[in-house]
């Protein structure tokens, strides 16, 4: 807050010097140094840079990469990971709520998965630790893929091409569900974006974001915004209540983390989504209901931090979301191996 007003008071001070240089060039020639000199560098920032990914086994990479844009780990053979999770489309679907199994309703908003592997827990409420416990739960699941583990276990057993490849990777002749999870998160763990403009100001490159983009970051941080969407993810640190100051108002049924813990305190509360990419997936919100950021910055504002921003606040503070667009994954697209004759068929319309 403190801080805030010291740069407000520093921009009004820099337009009256302004004004006053007006009669010499000398004079303003060192307005301008001064008004660069003043420019906010970073200074142990909340939201921290994200790395590139390393370290992960390039043929384990290939397979994860394989299954997760497999439809055959689905019963209809329609879906895979990637028809909700669009790595075209920032990793998520673009829809209010998914499609699954029969064209079905899904009950939430499918969060991104770039950039998962830096959340504390997966999913809304946290109910899969990590990554490798994560993917099993939508091949398993009757409203997403509706498949099941054996069945999936079956199908992949049946390619001889896909058997070569987990024997290559993990040694073993059968193939098991665990090692089906842990490819999928290990190729998810590939899936980060560094170098986003605000990373490389983070970095020290002054000139990746503007003024405005800058003024944005500032209003973010110095309203509060930051005490819960922070670290490399600006969230996934934390489970939050959605509805601080203000209850959120939604026909959404989700009960957030009290569906895990049963404890009434834990309703509406959520992991707090990651702010990386925000620009590319929308629409936001576990239920999907805002359309765009400008509709979440004022929500957030108004419910989280009793804030009611102007409209040029939250012009600014949409500015800052969109210097965390990160290099998207880029990776040709994986050929799947076919299926053999003795591999079950999918089962569409059923
Ligand atoms: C039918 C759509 C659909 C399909 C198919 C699907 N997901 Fe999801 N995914 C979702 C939704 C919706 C959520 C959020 C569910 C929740 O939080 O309760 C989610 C959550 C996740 C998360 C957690 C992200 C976070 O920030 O919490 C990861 C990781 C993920 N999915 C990976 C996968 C993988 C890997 C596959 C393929 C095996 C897959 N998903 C298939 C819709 C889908
Ligand atoms: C008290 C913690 C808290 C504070 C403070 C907070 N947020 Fe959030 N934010 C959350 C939670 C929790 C959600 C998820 C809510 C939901 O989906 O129902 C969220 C969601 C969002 C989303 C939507 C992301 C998505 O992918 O759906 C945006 C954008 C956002 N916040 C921006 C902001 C901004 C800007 C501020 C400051 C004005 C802010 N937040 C302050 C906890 C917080």
């Amino acid at each position: 807050m403190v801080k805030m007003k010291k740069s407000i008071a520093s921009y009004a001070l820099a337009s009256i010097l302004c004004l006053a240089g007006s009669a010499g060039a000398m004079a303003q020639d060192k307005t301008a140094e001064a008004a660069k000199t003043e420019r906010y560098k970073p200074n142990n920032e909340l939201i921290v840079a994200i790395e590139p990914a390393n370290g992960q086994n390039p043929a384990e990479v290939e397979l994860g990469k394989k299954l997760f844009f497999d439809p055959r780990l689905s019963r209809s053979g329609f879906i895979s990971c990637n028809s909700c999770h669009n790595l075209g489309m920032g990793g998520s679907d673009n829809l209010p709520t998914s499609i699954g199994h029969n064209w079905q309703e899904g009950p939430i908003n499918s969060p991104t998965v770039l950039n998962s592997s830096l959340n504390f827990v997966q999913f809304w409420d946290g109910r899969a630790a990590n990554l490798r416990e994560q993917a099993g739960g939508p091949i398993a699941n009757p409203l997403e893929m509706a498949s099941s583990h054996d069945l999936v276990v079956n199908i992949l057993e049946s390619i001889p091409q896909y058997k070569e490849e987990f024997k290559q990777v993990y040694g073993t002749d059968s193939i098991t569900i665990d090692e089906v999870t842990k490819a999928l998160a290990v190729f998810e763990e590939t899936l980060v974006t560094p170098n986003a403009p605000f990373d490389r100001w983070l970095k020290g490159d002054e000139n990746a974001i503007n003024d405005q983009e800058l003024r944005g970051y500032l209003t973010f941080k110095n309203s509060g915004c930051v005490a819960c969407h922070n670290g490399a993810n600006a969230g996934g640190t934390s489970f939050q209540k959605m509805g601080v100051i203000e209850p959120y108002v939604t026909d959404n049924e989700s009960a957030g983390r009290a569906g895990v813990t049963g404890k009434d305190v834990d309703r509406m509360m959520f992991k707090v989504p990651t702010l990386r990419n925000v620009e590319l997936t929308y629409p936001y919100f576990h239920d999907g209901a805002a359309n765009t950021l400008a509709e979440a910055v004022n929500i957030m504002g108004r419910l989280q931090l009793g804030r009611k921003f102007a409209d040029n606040e939250i012009e600014d503070i949409v500015a800052f979301l969109k210097t965390l667009t990160g290099d998207q994954p880029r990776f040709e697209m994986p050929i799947l191996p076919p299926s053999s004759d003795l591999t079950p068929r999918a089962k569409p319309f059923e």
